[in-house]
């Protein structure tokens, strides 16, 4: 088996954890009890490219169990826990034997290792492609997508100097791959379909779609009402704290923070942090956001007017540039700088690297201090998280087993879906049946001692729902 990780004598370790997760995820569980037998995935090939933690590793071993073949990356440079990467590798072997699923991940890759793993999903080493992609930020899905499309029109992308270090890196990797004779053609042509898992993940679909670009067919998993509403919302309320804690232990009661965006990670982070005994500030664009938050209690206002104020700066919008460069300069000395968004250009890290007049001071992996002057006494600097990226999974270990099981049950029965019924999904970008995300809220009731009302049959009638469900329309935005 060919595979790239950190070390695999983590693996012990890494297993003692996944059966741990296992016991929290009961989702996937149910899934493997469900699926098990009829293995609906056997002749699937999926390539991974999502955060390689323990939840994740119980979601690889799921699909395997349900009779897929997998590769799998991580989709950020340092979200990856090492030991869940090596378990997955060594599975029911030795490290010396290694018997399980291909992983590409480690904790701290640079950028060009990080496409390259990407590459490295999609194809097998005995010659066969991939033939469905499970995605988290659409990473894997545009390297494909722009690999193709460079191949179609014969005009490899071009970038400007002043475009992101990143672009450059996947222009240089289609480039290479061309050159190599890579037949991407027929990577595009062999993939069956993408299940998303995540806001902007889905937002690259959706763009792609209406522009009469998309290659393949996708879920929508984000938007599963048991993913966006849990993951999203309760997931960050707890995984933003632990990364904030784990990254500087300071002390969050009493001090200010500013909650960018009011979205449902932006919900989540933001009752997270008014339960620590912060004042919360909320930015938003979007006018129902902004007055739920204010109706929630929180301070709206902008960035700039809240700016001398605040210690603690989380982004949470999806967008870009929500902090510049200039921004960062006149925040309080040592106010912390963290983004939970997916992409790290929510916060301009490129600008503040090139700030003449900042130094970058390593306090340990994935927490740095950016003095102002030149200076390294630190009476001007910021603490700026995972380096602009995810900082819930960069200086914690994100969300934790219970949540993710609820999105990546989503995940499995996407997977199915697509995989198993071809014909129903026409190139386009789907969400799963209503019925499908009751079903996922299910699984995890008894787990929790939820006891759930039984509807009579003249209640049903008069709701004008079956006594089983779907209990809401599409429309209901729970
Ligand atoms: P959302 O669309 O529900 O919320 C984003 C909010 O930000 C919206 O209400 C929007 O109006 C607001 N916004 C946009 N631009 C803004 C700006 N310039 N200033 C202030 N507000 C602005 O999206 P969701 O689901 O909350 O996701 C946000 C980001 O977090 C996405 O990138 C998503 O992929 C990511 N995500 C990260 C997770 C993690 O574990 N770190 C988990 C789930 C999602």
């Amino acid at each position: 088996m060919d595979y790239r990780v950190a070390d695999l004598t983590l693996a012990d370790f890494g297993r003692l954890e996944i059966k741990l997760a296992e016991h929290e995820m009961p989702g996937l569980m149910a899934m493997r009890e469900q699926f098990g037998e009829s293995k609906p995935l056997t002749g699937a090939r999926i390539a991974g490219s999502i955060h390689m933690t323990t939840q994740t590793a119980v979601l690889i071993e799921t699909l395997v169990a349900l009779g897929a073949e997998v590769r799998w990356a991580s989709c950020n440079i340092f979200s990856t826990q090492d030991q869940a990467a090596a378990a997955v590798v060594v599975g029911d072997g030795t490290p010396e034997a290694p018997a399980g699923s291909p992983v590409f991940a480690w904790k701290g890759e640079t950028l060009e290792e990080y496409w390259e793993q990407t590459l490295e999903i999609l194809r097998w080493p005995d010659g066969k492609l991939a033939n469905m992609i499970l995605d988290d930020g659409g990473d894997a899905t545009l390297l494909v997508h722009r690999a193709v499309e460079a191949v179609k029109t014969g005009q490899v992308p071009q970038a400007e100097d002043d475009d992101p270090e990143e672009l450059h890196v996947i222009i240089a990797l289609i480039k290479r791959t061309l050159e190599e004779d890579v037949d991407w053609l027929a990577i595009g042509n062999a993939i069956q379909g993408v299940t998303e898992e995540t806001t902007t993940g889905v937002h690259r679909l959706y763009e792609m779609f209406r522009g009469d670009q998309l290659l393949f067919p996708a879920i929508n998993v984000n938007d599963s009402v048991t993913k966006s509403k849990f993951d999203n919302k309760y997931g960050t309320r707890h995984s933003l704290i632990d990364g904030l804690n784990r990254a500087t232990d300071v002390l969050i009661g009493g001090k200010t923070v500013l909650v960018c965006g009011y979205g449902d990670v932006g919900k989540g982070c933001a009752e997270a942090l008014r339960g620590q005994g912060a004042r919360v500030i909320v930015t938003e664009v979007d006018p129902i956001c902004a007055l739920q938050a204010a109706m929630d209690g929180f301070q709206v206002t902008t960035l700039e007017e809240a700016l001398p104020l605040v210690d603690i700066f989380v982004t949470a919008t999806g967008c870009l540039g929500v902090i510049t460069a200039d921004q960062m300069g006149r925040m309080k000395n040592q106010a912390i700088v963290a983004n939970i968004g997916h992409f790290d250009n929510e916060i301009d890290m490129a600008g503040l690297a090139k700030r003449p007049d900042a130094t970058r001071v390593r306090i340990k992996p994935q927490v740095d201090q950016w003095v102002f002057d030149g200076g390294t006494d630190g009476e001007r600097s910021v603490i700026v998280l995972s380096e602009g990226r995810l900082m819930n999974l960069g200086n914690a270990t994100g969300h934790p087993s219970f949540v993710m099981s609820n999105s990546f049950t989503n995940q499995v029965l996407a997977q199915i879906e697509l995989y198993t019924k071809p014909q129903e999904y026409p190139v386009g970008v789907y969400t799963l049946p209503k019925h499908l995300d009751e079903a996922v809220a299910r699984l995890h009731l008894d787990a929790l001692g939820v006891k759930l009302t039984e509807l009579t049959d003249k209640q049903a009638d008069y709701l004008g729902v079956p006594t089983t469900g779907p209990f809401k329309s599409d429309q209901y935005r729970y």
